[in-house]
């Protein structure tokens, strides 16, 4: 066979990397999935990639930067592989636009969240046109506009979890794009646009079809999963119910049978409803755990923010699950050094995470980002001011965390395996119903497996299970 017989017959390979949210992680998948159906594969080399995508993330300082240096050492790559393209995708592409072709020179395709069923279609362009094609902006009725639904994908062999480190067991299905809120520190109204639901017949066929493949869990996306369906109600799409198009789509996916596990994530606090926390009392299949980002613990900070909660609202949300399910774990996000805020108003958040308990915690220093409201506000905190209160808030939790995971041992928990070790042979790592990871050894192949393990020891990252 010739060289040049082998390259037609040869499928092509594509390289990913995903920076941010399980939203980019998810749209990554989607764009596997349509790229498999070109007969791509995935491989983990660069070196030997016909495409690598780029799915960035513009939430923090130095977002661009990191995009660009990353460009840097793809130029070397190329010069060992220049059949390679690159597409640069996700919230860097859509907030930086076209501006960012000429801050490098060796991007091909540019493509925005909102425009990623474009792929394959600016491929082709580019193929043909041998310049930058890009689609950028937002689709106005996403749910009815061909949204892809993210694949199986093309595995090494032997290797369970997909590039994006999602196992098969567990899946990510997006019900919801973009933001309406603007919290004032806040990028992604700008990088993903308003706020647009998927039908839930949609979202229901998709998990139908996961479960079917496979998957035992699946966790339902988006930036505020709580207000889903609103804008639905409002289009009169969907009907006005008490308890809100949220808890019912809820209710169908939980009730899909063979499913072990449905999580969601965001929750944002402002449109968490007493309804979806009864509805952990009904339905045993909702993971024992929730992601409740409060951001700080002061009103004021609260308000200049606009989260739309105060902190005793945001209690009482808690006191909603716990009094539910006093064992339901959380976890939060909280920015520190938040324009204007004082060393009282840090001490507050550090009151909230003593109280709290957190099962752990993600904490940032405040990031001004250009076009929102807080990156204009006066009062900006010095650089060591935020460095030294993110250190005082990290070293609280982690003792926390430590002991939240030290009350587990002794404890018999669920665990769901996800993926095996890479480095042991034997050794499992799944999931409690909280959330918590579990390493278990066993002689059987565990991987998709609902397991009962008793708890023997645990360092912060991890509880250690004895599989029962
Ligand atoms: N929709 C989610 C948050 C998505 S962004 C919610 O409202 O809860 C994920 C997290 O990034 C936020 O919760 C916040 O803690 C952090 N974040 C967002 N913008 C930031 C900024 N400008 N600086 C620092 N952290 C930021
Ligand atoms: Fe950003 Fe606020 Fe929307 Fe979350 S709710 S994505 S923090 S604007
Ligand atoms: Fe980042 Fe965009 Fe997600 S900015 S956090 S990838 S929505």
């Amino acid at each position: 066979m010739s060289v040049h017989e082998e390259q037609v017959k040869s499928t092509k390979k594509v390289f990913v990397e995903t920076w941010g949210c399980q939203m980019n992680v998810a749209d990554s998948e989607s764009m596997l999935g349509m790229l498999k159906a070109r007969a791509y594969e995935t491989t983990d080399k660069a070196e030997e990639a016909d495409l690598v995508l780029l799915n960035t993330c513009h939430i923090r300082e130095k977002a661009t930067h990191k995009v660009l240096s990353r460009l840097g050492t793809l130029r070397q790559v190329a010069e060992k592989n220049p059949k390679m393209k690159i597409a640069v995708t996700g919230c860097v592409a859509q907030a930086e636009g076209e501006k960012l072709l000429t801050k490098a020179d060796n991007i091909d395709i540019l493509v925005g969240p909102g425009k990623i069923h474009d792929l394959t279609k600016l491929i082709d362009q580019h193929a043909e046109t041998g310049r930058p094609a890009t689609a950028l902006g937002f689709a106005k009725d996403r749910g009815a506009e061909g949204h892809i639904e993210p694949g199986p994908l093309n595995q090494p062999a032997g290797e369970k979890p997909t590039l994006s480190g999602k196992s098969e067991i567990s899946r990510y299905v997006n019900i919801a794009q973009g933001c309406d809120n603007f919290c004032t520190f806040c990028v992604v109204p700008f990088t993903r646009g308003r706020e647009v639901s998927r039908s839930p017949q949609e979202i229901l066929n998709e998990c139908q079809r996961l479960v079917a493949e496979g998957a035992r869990e699946i966790t339902l996306l988006g930036q505020n999963v709580n207000s889903y369906g609103l804008d639905l109600v409002r289009d009169h799409k969907l009907p006005e119910t008490s308890e809100g198009p949220f808890v019912k789509l809820l209710r169908s996916v939980a009730e899909l049978p063979e499913l072990d596990r449905l999580r969601f994530t965001t929750s944002n606090p402002h449109d968490f409803t007493k309804p979806i926390a009864d509805l952990f009392r009904t339905h045993r299949r909702l993971g024992r755990y929730i992601h409740l980002p409060v951001q700080a613990g002061n009103d004021e900070v609260l308000e200049r923010m606009k989260r739309k909660v105060t902190v005793a609202e945001y209690w009482e949300r808690i006191h909603w699950l716990r009094d539910v399910d006093p064992e339901i774990a959380l976890s939060t996000d909280l920015i520190v050094g938040f324009p204007g805020e004082t060393d009282e108003q840090f001490e507050d958040t550090l009151k909230l995470v003593e109280a709290v308990r957190y099962s752990f915690i993600y904490a940032f220093k405040y990031s001004p980002r250009k076009g929102t409201a807080a990156a204009r506000f006066r009062e900006q905190v010095p650089e060591e001011v935020k460095s030294k209160r993110l250190a005082a808030l990290n070293a609280i939790q982690d003792r926390i965390t430590l002991e939240t995971n030290q009350a587990e041992i002794g404890r018999v928990r669920e665990v769901l395996c996800h993926y095996q070790s890479k480095k042991e042979a034997g050794v499992y790592y799944g999931r409690t119903e909280q959330f918590r990871l579990v390493r278990i050894a066993s002689p059987v192949d565990l991987i998709g497996r609902l397991v009962q393990a008793e708890i023997t020891d645990c360092n912060k990252t991890a509880l250690v299970g004895r599989l029962l």
